[in-house]
């Protein structure tokens, strides 16, 4: 098999087979491919697209580049979630200990943040003495006995996507709907699930901006989770504006517990009770989603979700008390205003912005590698709908950082106004099985 005559097949639209496609995985994480050669045919692909069973095999390919988490010894069905990336997302921080306190057994991989999303792992990080690396038989054990347990992904995992990730990155070939999706379900697959809720994000903070391409991306993954025998369920959800009010790490854990307690804001509960429900309706606790919500809802008024958190953080070497006191958790020493200069209602928020603004307070990182201020972040307190005056404060910057002038105009320009108040947004789109 040549490398040149499979770039030539694909330029011309044809189909790769899955010898094809290992050839070309195996081949470039080998290092036998070059890299120009690799980047001619991933550009093939953007323009020619993949069909359902080529974007199948490279998946498979991608999961076994690397180590495949085996999760066998956990009873149950294992679900997992994802989230194709958001700003204040910190749905995961809920619905782990929310579904763990149904019995439901949660078995997490995630990763770090990077650019201007967030990643679980920052977020817990910002518990003292929180631990996200366990042995596997802690992981396994954790999950058997209390439902629930949450790692770093292994650097070994799906290490071919890894390396082609880093090649689309400098050569304009993220924006490939087989290719992303392919890239995701492979971390989810090797991590050993066995039924998967896509948690897919379209609006200004998302990888997809529109609806159509979240649409087109949730099809594509839960076609590649059902193809490779994982029940997969996408739940298209509001990326427009941040999630909740808080962005950064530990406010968003305080965030976070407000939810548990009953108390969190309108949307955030929203989409976490929807992930969680259909985790509960994937993992056979109940037959159907109504009940399911129903059930997670009482969970949470009667303080067994937020106890299930606390429990969380002692099993991974947190301090519980944390959750009763999220004061004590880090706390910026700088709190500037961002002060509207215009009057009217909210009617978009440029939520890409508001992300870029919160890493620039330190709450996130532009490298990977870069460290991460877990104090940092924005709280965002004039959403979509809501009524400004000129002068008054739209978002807080919390930041242990003296330049904040580029972060502060950001988030300003990021807030569009009108004289008339904007329908109400909707927070879950669609419902991909
Ligand atoms: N996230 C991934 O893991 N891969 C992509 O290709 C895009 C987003």
């Amino acid at each position: 098999m040549r490398m040149v005559d499979l770039i030539q097949k694909k330029k011309l639209g044809g189909e790769l087979d899955q010898e094809e496609i290992d050839f070309i995985v195996q081949g470039y994480t080998r290092e036998e491919i070059p890299d120009y050669q690799m980047s001619a045919l991933l550009m093939a692909i953007c323009f020619k697209g993949m069909t359902k069973e080529e974007t199948a095999n490279l998946t498979l390919s991608f999961v076994n580049s690397g180590d495949k988490a085996d999760l066998s010894e956990i009873k149950g069905i294992k679900v997992d979630k994802h989230s194709t990336g958001g700003v204040g997302d910190k749905v995961s921080l809920v619905v782990i200990p929310l579904c763990a306190s149904l019995g439901i057994p949660v078995a997490k991989m995630s990763g770090k943040g990077l650019g201007h999303t967030g990643g679980t792992i920052d977020k817990l990080e910002s518990i003292e003495g929180f631990k996200t690396e366990l042995s596997r038989e802690k992981f396994i054990s954790n999950v058997n006995t209390y439902k629930m347990a949450i790692v770093s992904q292994s650097a070994n995992l799906t290490p071919a996507d890894k390396k082609i990730y880093a090649l689309r990155d400098v050569t304009a070939t993220v924006d490939s709907i087989p290719l992303i999706a392919s890239s995701i379900m492979s971390k989810k697959i090797a991590s050993g699930a066995d039924a998967i809720v896509l948690d897919v994000k379209a609006g200004s903070g998302a990888f997809m901006k529109t609806l159509e391409e979240a649409r087109e991306l949730a099809g594509t993954m839960v076609d590649i989770g059902n193809s490779l025998n994982r029940r997969t369920v996408a739940v298209i959800t509001d990326m427009n504006q941040p999630l909740g009010h808080e962005i950064g790490n530990a406010s968003e854990v305080r965030e976070a517990i407000e939810v548990l307690q009953g108390k969190g804001p309108e949307d955030l509960t929203a989409v976490a009770l929807t992930i969680a429900s259909h985790m509960a309706v994937l993992g056979e606790a109940f037959k159907d989603y109504d009940t399911a919500f129903c059930e997670l809802e009482k969970t949470i008024k009667s303080g067994k979700a937020i106890d299930k958190l606390k429990q969380l953080v002692e099993i991974q070497g947190g301090k519980p008390e944390l959750i009763d006191y999220p004061e004590r958790l880090p706390m910026a020493k700088n709190h500037i205003a961002v002060k509207s200069t215009e009057s009217g209602y909210v009617t978009s928020i440029d939520t890409e912005m508001i992300g870029i603004g919160a890493m620039l307070t330190g709450a996130g990182r532009k490298q990977k590698g870069d460290p991460v201020d877990y104090s940092a972040g924005i709280t965002v307190i004039k959403k979509t709908g809501d009524f400004v005056k000129e002068g008054e404060t739209i978002c807080m910057l919390h930041s242990n950082l003296d330049k904040l002038a580029d972060a502060e105009n950001r988030v300003r320009k990021a807030y569009a106004y009108s004289t008339s108040k904007p329908a109400k947004t909707r927070y879950v789109y669609e419902i991909i099985t």
